[in-house]
This record gives C-alpha cells, sequence and structure tokens, in this order.
C-alpha cells in the first residue's frame, strides 16, 4: 500500500492505471477506521483491479460548533488495518491542497440537502457533495462505496453523479452493527460506558418499528410515536429527527406502503448519532439492510 498525501501524484498514478486498462475502486473516509469501513474496503477489493482509499476529514462538511477539531485523526492507526485488506492507494490530501486560498465553488443537491439531517446541519451535504466530486475528480474511480448507515448522503451522492454525468458507479453497502445493534461509528469513541449502553436507543427504536410494522402497524405517525416514547425513558437521548420517508425522496410519507425508510438522529449526552432502516412491505431482510458484527 502506498500512501499519497499530494493531489498531482495521486492523479499520475491513477492516470497509469488508467493507461493500463484497471478499475479503480474508491472508498472516501474521515478516518478512524472501524469494521464499516472496512466493509466497503473488502468490496472494493473484491470488485476492482485498484484500490484507492482516501482519508481526509473534511472541514466543509462541519458546522460552526460542530466536532471537526476533535474529530478523531490517526493515520497511522488506518494505515494498519488497511495494509492486510489488499489496499493498492491511501490518499491523504491535506486541507491546503484541497481548499487552497482563493477556493469559492460548490455543490448542492437541491432539496434532498435539506431534508432530514440538513435541518440541522444546513451546509454539510454541500460540503460532502463539494468534497466526494473532488476526490472523484482527483480519483477517477470506476466503482465508489459507501454505507448505507449514511442513507441520506448516499442518495445524494447517486443524485449528483446522475445529474452531472459523473462516469462512476456509487454503490451502497449494508450497515455493519456492533452485537448489540449499534451501528458503527467513528464518533462512538466519545460515548462514556453509560452513553455507550444508552446508545442502543437508536437500534431498539428501528427494531420496535420493524416488530409494530410487520404487526401490521403502518400508520407513520403512530411509529413516530413508539420511537419518541422509547427515546423518553432514556435520559441521556435527546431527539434531533424522527422521521418515516421515501427512501428516493426523503419526503415524509404517512403510511408505509412501498418500500419506506425509518431514519433517526439522536443526541446522546452531547454525542450526534444516526441510524436507518429500510422497510419493504414483504418484510424485513435482514440480510440486505442489516449486517451484524459478529465479533472474534
Ligand atoms: P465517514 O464517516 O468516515 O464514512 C465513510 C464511509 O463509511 C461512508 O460511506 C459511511 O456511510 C460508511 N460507514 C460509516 N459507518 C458505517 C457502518 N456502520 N456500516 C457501513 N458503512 C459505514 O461519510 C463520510 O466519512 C464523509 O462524509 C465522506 C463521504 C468521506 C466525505 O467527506
Amino acid at each position: 500500500m502506498k500512501t499519497i498525501t499530494a493531489l498531482a501524484e495521486m492523479s499520475a498514478a491513477v492516470r497509469e492505471v488508467k493507461a493500463a486498462g484497471r478499475t479503480i475502486g474508491f472508498v472516501p473516509t474521515m478516518g478512524f477506521l472501524h469494521e464499516g469501513h472496512l466493509s466497503l474496503v473488502r468490496e472494493a477489493r473484491r470488485v476492482s483491479d485498484i484500490v484507492v482509499v482516501s482519508i481526509f476529514v473534511n472541514p466543509q462538511q462541519f458546522g460552526p460548533g460542530e466536532d471537526f477539531r476533535v474529530y478523531p485523526r490517526d493515520i497511522a492507526r488506518d494505515s494498519r488495518m488497511l495494509e492486510p485488506l489488499g489496499v493498492d492507494y491511501l490518499f491523504c490530501p491535506n486541507e491546503g491542497e484541497m481548499y487552497p486560498p482563493g477556493y469559492r465553488t460548490h455543490v448542492e443537491v437541491r432539496d434532498l440537502q435539506d431534508r432530514l439531517c440538513g435541518r440541522s446541519r444546513p451546509e454539510h451535504f454541500r460540503g460532502v457533495c463539494t468534497v466526494v466530486l473532488k476526490l472523484f475528480n482527483i480519483v477517477r474511480p470506476d466503482c465508489a462505496f459507501f454505507g448505507q448507515k449514511d442513507a441520506q448522503q448516499v442518495l445524494i451522492i447517486k443524485r449528483m453523479a446522475a445529474d452531472l454525468d459523473l462516469a462512476v458507479s456509487v454503490v451502497a453497502r449494508p450497515i455493519v452493527r456492533e452485537t448489540d445493534g449499534l451501528a458503527l461509528s467513528s464518533r462512538q469513541m466519545y460515548l462514556s460506558p453509560e452513553e455507550r449502553r444508552a446508545a442502543t436507543v437508536l437500534w431498539r427504536c428501528l427494531e420496535a418499528v420493524r416488530r409494530d410494522c410487520s404487526g401490521g402497524e403502518v400508520r407513520a405517525e403512530v411509529l413516530i410515536q413508539t420511537m419518541k416514547d422509547l427515546i423518553g425513558r432514556e435520559p441521556l437521548a435527546r431527539v434531533d429527527y424522527l422521521a418515516v420517508v421515501r427512501p428516493d425522496t426523503l419526503e415524509p410519507v404517512a403510511r408505509v406502503e412501498g418500500e419506506t425508510l425509518v431514519a433517526l438522529a439522536v443526541t446522546i449526552g452531547r454525542t450526534r448519532l444516526i441510524d436507518n432502516m429500510l422497510l419493504r412491505p414483504d418484510g424485513w431482510p435482514e440480510g440486505d439492510n442489516v449486517k451484524k458484527l459478529t465479533k472474534g
């Protein structure tokens, strides 16, 4: 695995790979890797000739007062995790080169960017799209892999890729969870042991909705109330949003009829966590949307 920081060096490596007619699989990350990220890398490895992973804590997607400064960074640790997976290039650009003085251009995916997480993080998706497009232009991947954990993010990136005729296929992969259901996230490291226990409330909400729904309760209002009650009973938890929406537009639905996305954001102590589940009218296909991490 070769680690590259300079943009020109990454572009040169990509040119060589392309000239040799080989395909590139790309996994963009902000580092402090966990099994969720690694599952994307394994899939990239499986389907591409050359695998590029990027680590860049993108200042543009953090709002004022968010955790940009304290976001965990440990490239040496991340490299050790990536090395055995057969990654070809680890791309760690620096902020000065990504956003030099005078930088002015941003990408927006109207409407989709304003829903769910966009409400409490108004510039977040504009920052995500901007950096992902820049990374796509540098790495020129054939396939790029994203986690369904950030369902809104992968939807928006698919929209951007379609709207801007990007020659990349954007692949969404299942959520990787701890054995108690918590979706893995780099922000988990902020949680105290007590908060970590409380954090299972997100999964408990999704399980409750799944149970109610398969028992025939399809009214969104009722499903949302079920989640609200569970979170209300958890003193360390505060609701950011609870949503039952169309998975393609993120518009709220009144009833679970076709494929429906249940998404929530909850603050545990000072840490904001998100999770989601895709409901299908024909039941709950575990394997597709939920992949549990088995320890050992
Ligand atoms: P980051 O939070 O590091 O996540 C990188 C990728 O890992 C994203 O596609 C995310 O959805 C996926 N991921 C995170 N937790 C996961 C889990 N438990 N199971 C499966 N996949 C998981 O998302 C970002 O970085 C940034 O916004 C980025 C796209 C890199 C742009 O800066």
